[in-house]
C-alpha cells in the first residue's frame, strides 16, 4: 500500500488541471465519495497495526497535497481574467480633464495690454492701498473740493488718510513721480468705491489707466490713440464720439463714447437707445499734476484716461449684470474656455 501510496504523489502532480471542469473531475476522482482517497482509507483499515503509523502518516500527506492543488486551481480560476485587447473599447472617451477657462476680465485686460503694447505703452502696477497724496491731492483734488465726494472712499485710517485705492490714476503720480518723460504706460488694476452692489456698479472692480507725457502731446494724439484702440477692441467699423466732462486732474477733460457694437448704431436697450456706449475718461494731464510730480509743465505736456474693464468686458461680451464677474459660478466662467 504504501508504494501505491507513493506513486499517487506523482499522479496527483502530474494531472492536468487546465479548465474549471478538470478542476471539478479531479475533486472527484481523488476526493469524491468513491474517489481514490475514500479507497485508501478504506484499505488503510487493514493495513496491519506496526504498519498504521507511517502508513496514515503518508497518506494524510497525499491529501494535503490534493487539497493543496485544489485550492491553488481554485484560486486561478477564481482570479479575475485579464482583459485581452480585443475585449477593450478603444473608442470609449478617456477620463479627461476639464480644461479651465481664463476670468473674462483678465481676457479682457490682457487683450488691453496687448493693443496699448503694440503702439509702444509699456505696463506698470503699484499698491492698492494708498495714501492721500498720490489717490486725491497730486491729482488736485483739492481739500473739501465736492470732486472728492465723486468717488465714495473706504478709508483705512484718518489723519494721514490711508484709503484703498478709488481708481488707478494714482498709479499716474507714482510713475511720474519715479521716471523722467517719455513716460508712454498703462496701468491695470484692482480699485474700490463704497458703493452699492447692482447689476451696473460694485465696491470692487478693474481699471486701466493710460498715460502718455512727452514734449508736444497734443489732443490729437489723444484722440488717435483711444481711435486706435477702439477699432482694435471693438472692430474695425467702430467709432468714437468726445464729450467735454470733469476730471480735476485732467484739462480739458472729456468722456469717450463708442458706437454701440451690439446694434451697430441704430439704437437698443444697452445703448440706452441712442446708439452710443461710454467707455472712459480722458483729458490733457493738467499743468498743476504735472508740476506736483516736479515735472516742468513749460516743456512737457501729456494726455491721460482711465477705463473700467468690467464696462469694457461687459460690451465686448454682452454680459448684462457686473455682478457675475465675482460670482464664481462655473456655468458662466466656463463659457470662456479657450479664449486667452
Ligand atoms: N480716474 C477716473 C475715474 O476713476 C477715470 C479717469 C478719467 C482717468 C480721466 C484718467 C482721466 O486718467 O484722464 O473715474
Amino acid at each position: 500500500m504504501l508504494d501505491k501510496i507513493k506513486t499517487l504523489f506523482r499522479v496527483v502532480q502530474d494531472s492536468p488541471v487546465l479548465t474549471k471542469e478538470d478542476l471539478e473531475q479531479f475533486r472527484i476522482h481523488f476526493l469524491g465519495r468513491k474517489g481514490i482517497l475514500a479507497g485508501l482509507f478504506e484499505e488503510f483499515k487493514n493495513v496491519p497495526p506496526d504498519q498504521k503509523k507511517e502508513t496514515g502518516r503518508i497518506l494524510n500527506d497525499l491529501k494535503i497535497v490534493i487539497q493543496e492543488k485544489i485550492d491553488a486551481s481554485t484560486q486561478k480560476f477564481e482570479a479575475p481574467e485579464e482583459t485581452s485587447i480585443s475585449q477593450l473599447d478603444l473608442t470609449r472617451p478617456v477620463n479627461y480633464m476639464e480644461p479651465g477657462a481664463r476670468h473674462p476680465l483678465s481676457i479682457v485686460r490682457n487683450l488691453i495690454i496687448e493693443i496699448f503694447s503694440r503702439i509702444g505703452y509699456t505696463v506698470a502696477e503699484d499698491r492698492e492701498i494708498e495714501d492721500d497724496w498720490h489717490n486725491f491731492t497730486a491729482l488736485n483734488f483739492p481739500e473739501e473740493h465736492p470732486a472728492r465726494d465723486m468717488q465714495d472712499t473706504f478709508f483705512i485710517e484718518k489723519n494721514p488718510d490711508i484709503a484703498l485705492r478709488t481708481h488707478t490714476s494714482s498709479v499716474q503720480i507714482r510713475t511720474m513721480e519715479k521716471n523722467k518723460p517719455p513716460i508712454r504706460s498703462i496701468f491695470p488694476g484692482r480699485v474700490f468705491r463704497n458703493e452699492v452692489i447692482s447689476a451696473r456698479a460694485h465696491c470692487i472692480f478693474h481699471q486701466v489707466e493710460g498715460l502718455y507725457v512727452d514734449k508736444d502731446v497734443s489732443f490729437r494724439d489723444l484722440k488717435q490713440t483711444l481711435l486706435y484702440f477702439a477699432k482694435e477692441m471693438f472692430g474695425e467699423n467702430t467709432q468714437i464720439r468726445l464729450r467735454p466732462s470733469y476730471f480735476p486732474f485732467t484739462e480739458p477733460s472729456g468722456e469717450m463714447d463708442v458706437s454701440c457694437n451690439i446694434c451697430g448704431g441704430v439704437g437698443c436697450n444697452i445703448c440706452k437707445y441712442t446708439g452710443w456706449v461710454e467707455i472712459l475718461g480722458c483729458g490733457m494731464v493738467d499743468p498743476a499734476v504735472l508740476e506736483n510730480c516736479k515735472i516742468d509743465s513749460e516743456i512737457y505736456t501729456g494726455f491721460a484716461f482711465g477705463m473700467g474693464i468690467e464696462r469694457i468686458t461687459m460690451l465686448k461680451y454682452q454680459i448684462k449684470d457686473l455682478r457675475l464677474f465675482f460670482e464664481n459660478d462655473l456655468r458662466f466662467l466656463g463659457q470662456f474656455k479657450g479664449i486667452f
